[in-house]
């Protein structure tokens, strides 16, 4: 597997060579696993110089701004496919033809209900609840409803898991919405396209025959597509990490969607949006440049910089096509939110302190204005990367699973308390 080798010195001066493969794209990694036999762990604090498994799904290249599924640039697909063509690549290797598309979306569309029990799980949750609260707890839920699909060790079972989960997490999401608002659950219409399905499982009523946009419906499409997978990020990480124990993967995708919740990763369009309405106007952007270049200030400015883009992030690229689209198609092109995103972007990407520390619009910039203009509330917001994420996640857990030599996670630490002491008697303490 390697034709190259790394040299290393320990501190006793012993010499150590260390395997080194080169992947078909990307920088060599180093092989370090057997240090540990020589007393040694590596220390690398947020993995920033840490390969943590092998994997053929997704490539990234952030200094040139590249993402790449199973090899096709995020851009072409975007323009050529819908969601389902993205799904089947990401779990499958290779995009379908037309036969295994109808036969992919079939199966989908067999599991898009929900155990009518799961409907009443639903009621236990305040009103008020963050959906992203309640999506945690539901998808969680599934492993309870659905025990014909749990045997990690049977690829049938690990397949009919992944299906349920691509197909229920669009019901569930929409009907955390629904509940929220007091509405009644919509079912699933299998004659429609996987986003219109969502959007008309968000927004219809039993008491009229209205029909999503096509304009909104192709933005929805590819704000999923965007967000399907994005290599070893935070949540797969997650997902991977919990799913290296054994654990079930509705439970492991439960995992995903609670690592996603925070703002420095899928909450970051939300953050983005109210950041966005807190300007307000663009004579106020000015103030709010100065307080992300303060250090004193933990202000930052919500959609810009990412770990591993250090150029403009390919998926923002579309997302400000489709978000001009959008607005056109809502009427919505002179909203003040809008003029506020496009003022702070030509700021920000001339600033020095932005264009020093390399910090790009990212996908959460112009993802929130979309959303928003489709008239999902900021709080579904991170919901959605959730549900489009799904597929992300199945196919790096069933990837993952399927590795004949996978181990379960569990990293090392450099400690730094106390040394070992005695326990005083209570009275002596
Ligand atoms: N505004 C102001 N300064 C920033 C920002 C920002 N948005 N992002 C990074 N910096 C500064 C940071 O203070 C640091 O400065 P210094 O070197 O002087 O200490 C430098 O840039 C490097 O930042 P970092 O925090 O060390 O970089 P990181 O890789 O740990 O963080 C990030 C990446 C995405 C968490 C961060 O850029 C951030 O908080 N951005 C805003 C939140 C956001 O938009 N997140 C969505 C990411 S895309 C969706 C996804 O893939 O999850």
């Amino acid at each position: 597997m390697s034709d190259k080798s790394a040299k290393l010195v320990l501190p006793n001066g012993e010499e150590l060579d260390l395997a080194v493969y080169s992947p078909t794209e990307g920088n060599d990694v180093i092989d370090v696993s057997q240090l540990v036999k020589n007393g040694y762990f590596t220390y690398d604090p947020g993995f920033m110089s840490t390969a943590s498994c092998e994997s053929k799904i997704t490539y990234i290249d952030g200094g040139k701004g590249i993402l790449l599924y199973r090899g096709f640039p995020i851009e072409q697909l975007a323009q050529s496919c819908d969601f389902m063509e993205v799904s089947y690549l990401l779990l499958n290797g290779d995009l379908p033809n037309v036969e295994q598309k109808k036969a992919f979306v079939d199966r989908i569309n067999n599991h898009t209900m929900v155990h009518e029990q799961l409907a009443m799980f639903f009621r236990g949750f305040r009103r008020d609840a963050h959906p992203m609260a309640i999506m945690v707890g539901v998808v969680g839920a599934l492993s309870a409803f659905y025990h014909d699909s749990l045997d990690i060790n049977n690829p049938i079972h690990r397949e009919k898991s992944g299906f349920r989960l691509i197909a229920k997490v669009s019901t569930i999401a929409a009907m955390c919405y629904r509940y929220s608002k007091g509405h009644p659950f919509v079912f699933p219409r299998n004659e429609m396209s996987y986003a219109e399905n969502f959007l008309h499982m968000m927004f219809s009523m039993p008491s009229s025959d209205s029909k999503p946009d096509p304009v909104l419906v192709k933005a929805m499409d590819r704000i999923f597509t965007l967000h399907a997978d994005h290599e070893q990020n935070c949540s797969t990480s997650t997902v991977r990490l919990a799913g290296s124990s054994g654990a079930n993967p509705f439970a492991c995708i439960a995992a995903g969607i609670a690592s996603l919740w925070g703002p420095a990763h899928g909450g970051a369009n939300e953050a983005c949006l109210k950041m966005l309405q807190e300007i307000g106007d663009v004579k106020n952007i000015p103030e709010y440049i100065a307080r992300a270049k303060d250090k004193n200030d933990p202000f930052r400015l919500m959609g810009f910089g990412h770990r591993v883009y250090k150029n403009f992030d390919p998926r923002a690229k579309v997302m400000r096509e489709s978000a001009h689209e959008v607005l056109k198609a809502t009427g919505k092109q002179d909203d003040p939110i809008l003029q506020v995103a496009m003022e702070l972007e030509k700021i920000a990407l001339e600033d020095p302190y932005f264009v020093e520390k390399k910090l790009y619009p990212n996908v959460d910039f112009y993802s929130g204005i979309i959303l928003d203009a489709i008239g999902i509330p900021t709080n579904m917001f991170t919901v959605i990367f959730a549900l489009a994420r799904t597929v992300g996640w199945v196919s790096q857990w069933s990837e993952m699973i399927s590795e004949p030599t996978q181990k379960i996670g569990r990293p090392r630490q450099l400690y730094t308390g106390l040394s070992e002491r005695d326990v005083k008697p209570i009275e002596q303490r």
